[in-house]
């Protein structure tokens, strides 16, 4: 083996991992994007060259290309316990008389940390390496998350030689809160919105959601986050929680820089309160404060009972909630038609901004709550921007008050309502309904469509009133009306024209972008990204039969049949044909060369490859003219089956496909 080589890999490795250190743990990035992206094309090069040299814990391998079906479970080599809460000044005292009653008054130093609001997880390192990440669990056994955990920036794969000798550890645990911040739950949120998928409740449930995914690319795309708290090692003496938060820095991990050394638990009570104030200024949800007592040897001496330790408490923040007024029910409708009712409260400051609106779901939570327009309401803000109504204080409510009815005619157009079966919402039957309209056009021009920037939702709302825009085919067709525009109050010739480039720039955005802007119902961006890697073109789309759009991989009913009823509508058809004629893109990119060995081949790459990663395997697939598709179908020719082969494997053998392995494509290659 090339040992000059092997060391220049090493030593690379080294040097990113370094900047990945300042970088995500710091926040404190000592060399530019550039340049850091310049070091990573360079391992990545060499790695692509000598795959026999790839191993694990290079900083390229975080994301692999498998997917999980289940998780195996883990068994905790110690206990994850839990705390009990306290909620008030005297719980907190009384968690400090009895720590003193069973240390007989010995003099007692606690340290106090945010309790972050996510999910605990458990890292083991051998030889300085992560092993194995595992969620808690019931305590004793949870699941086996490791790929998902490898994706985390901030958790060191490797921890460097040096530190593990100058600490004089190689094996130990290290254990810690995994977190999303709120601008990726809100951005998160932002996206699935849009794409009709569910939202999550707050950033703890996204981050315990995300880390369930069994496909750990979207784990890498979430931004997850961790900050530990607690290390045990196998060779290291410690004394105290606070040196064990000094050693789990010095090693590479993040710590959260908002802990104290108290002396007494006035100062525990007094950091608890300042906290409970500045919560909202933190990046991330925190929801109390955890205190515990510092040295180890009065830590073992107390003990634990049931499932929690003595020797710790959470002080539990009060909910972010406050009680208005609501003195109306408007309803509002969404670019897809759907009517949503919203309360219109009495103005009232909660947690860092003042409240007019709260958002009531749909109608069957309206009656399920009963909530009425002049009730007396509790309103709660979770890591979301919109608040909503949790309940209707009873007592407070007027003898007059009657049920909430759902608006009888659309609110906007007055066309009429109606509720698809198995749906909880109601509908707007009119397609042209300016409040549809003017939603479909933001859908259209967002940033995670075709991200025109300078089209927002006011100048959509002006341009849809002045009659210069009647669906989102005419925004291309703005550049005539440039004369009339400039002349428009508020907007002048520079913000006209900066607009209109953004308009022809967009006509860059690749298919799948055009696919999921058009706004077709169930459409999100990822199945937009499914559909158009199965159909390169829109002609063969439009041709395509229902069971044929189903056949591509996760793509379902629902999506199939609501694809097949837009473009049987002629309207759509028509703006179809506008959007064309613009020289929007409606065909995938040819992507592979015309010439080359695999021409007119298409391949698929399932399970885990050895000496390819699957990005390189598909881009030598490309460079020698074939397709690499992400789902099995009739015309698939060959797929690539690497270890843990999965459903695709199966789907394979099923339609009998030729099946080869990573050995056999790499004679094929080189054939
Ligand atoms: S210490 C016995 N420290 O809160 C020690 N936990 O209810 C238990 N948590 O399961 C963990 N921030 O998920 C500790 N700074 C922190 C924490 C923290 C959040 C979570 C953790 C734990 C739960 C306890």
């Amino acid at each position: 083996m090339n040992e000059r080589l092997q060391n220049e890999i090493e030593s690379l490795r080294n040097e990113i991992r370094e900047h990945d250190y300042r970088y995500y743990v710091l926040s404190d990035p000592i060399i530019s994007d550039y340049e850091y992206d310049r070091l990573v094309k360079k391992l990545e090069k060499i790695e692509a060259e000598n795959p026999n040299l790839i191993t694990p814990d290079s900083p390229t391998q975080r994301v692999g290309s498998d997917i999980a079906k289940e998780f195996n479970s883990y068994t905790h080599s110690t206990p994850m316990l839990s705390l009990s809460n306290t909620y008030s000044e005297e719980e907190l005292f009384d968690f400090d008389r009895r720590v003193k009653e069973i240390l007989k008054g010995e003099n007692v130093e606690y340290v106090t940390e945010l309790k972050i609001d996510g999910l605990s997880m458990s890292l083991v390192y051998k030889e300085g390496k992560l092993v194995t990440a595992a969620t808690r669990g019931d305590g004793t056994t949870g699941e086996d998350v490791t790929l998902n955990v490898r994706t985390i920036k901030s958790v060191p794969l490797k921890i460097a030689d040096d530190k593990l000798k100058k600490h004089g550890v190689s094996g130990f645990e290290v254990r810690g809160e995994i977190f999303m911040s709120l601008e990726s739950f809100r951005k998160l949120n932002e996206e699935r919105e849009l794409a009709e998928e569910k939202l999550f409740a707050n950033p703890r449930n996204s981050a315990s959601g995300t880390i369930k995914l069994l496909d750990p690319r979207m784990v890498a795309k979430r931004g997850l986050d961790i900050f530990t708290y607690y290390f045990a090692g196998d060779s290291k003496e410690l004394t105290t929680h606070d040196e064990s938060l000094q050693l789990l820095k010095e090693l590479g991990f993040k710590v959260n820089p908002n802990y104290r050394l108290c002396k007494s638990i006035d100062e525990v009570i007094k950091f608890c309160d300042e906290w409970e104030i500045k919560r909202d200024s933190l990046p991330y949800e925190i929801d109390g404060i955890v205190i515990k007592v510092n040295s180890f040897s009065q830590q073992k001496r107390l003990g634990s009972i049931a499932k929690s330790p003595r020797w710790a408490a959470a002080y539990k923040f009060k909910p972010k909630q406050a009680v208005t007024k609501l003195h109306t029910i408007t309803w509002q409708v969404g670019r897809t038609g759907i009517v949503t009712p919203v309360a219109e409260l009495e103005p009232v400051f909660l947690a860092g901004s003042t409240i007019s609106r709260a958002t009531l779901h749909n109608y069957d939570e309206l009656q399920r709550k009963d909530i009425r327009e002049g009730d007396k309401v509790v309103i709660e803000k979770g890591g979301d921007v919109i608040p909503k109504v949790v309940e209707v204080i009873m007592s407070g409510r007027d003898k007059g008050s009657v049920p909430a009815v759902p608006p009888s005619a659309c609110p906007v157009c007055g066309a009429q309502l109606f509720k698809p079966e198995g749906e909880v919402a109601f509908y707007c039957i009119n397609n042209e309904c300016p409040a549809q309209v003017k939603g479909r056009i933001i859908h259209f021009a967002h940033r995670g469509a075709m991200d025109i920037s300078g089209l927002g939702e006011a100048l959509i709302d002006l341009f849809v009133e002045l009659n210069y825009l009647h669906s989102y085919a005419d925004i291309y067709s703005l550049k005539e009306k440039r004369e009339e525009l400039i002349k428009i109050d508020r907007l002048g010739e520079k913000s006209i024209d900066n607009l209109l480039a953004a308009i022809e720039k967009s006509k860059e955005k690749p298919f799948d972008k055009v696919l999921f802007a058009l706004g077709i119902k169930y459409v999100g961006a990822g199945a937009a990204k499914k559909i158009t890697d199965e159909f390169n073109t829109i002609d063969k789309l439009l041709k395509a039969t229902k069971e044929e759009i189903e056949s591509v991989y996760e793509i379902g009913p629902s999506i199939s049949e609501s694809i097949i009823k837009f473009f049987g509508n002629e309207k759509n058809l028509e703006l179809l044909n506008i959007l064309k004629k613009a020289g929007l893109r409606f065909e995938k990119e040819a992507v592979s060369s015309s010439s080359g060995k695999f021409k007119g081949k298409t391949f698929v790459l399932t399970g885990t490859l050895s000496k390819l990663t699957r990005q390189e395997a598909e881009e030598k697939i490309i460079a020698e003219g074939g397709k690499a598709s992400s789902s099995v179908s009739k015309k698939t020719d060959f797929v690539v089956a690497g270890e843990n082969a999965g459903s695709k494997l199966d789907k394979a053998l099923k339609l009998g496909v030729k099946v080869i392995n990573e050995i056999e494509f790499l004679e094929l290659l080189n054939s």
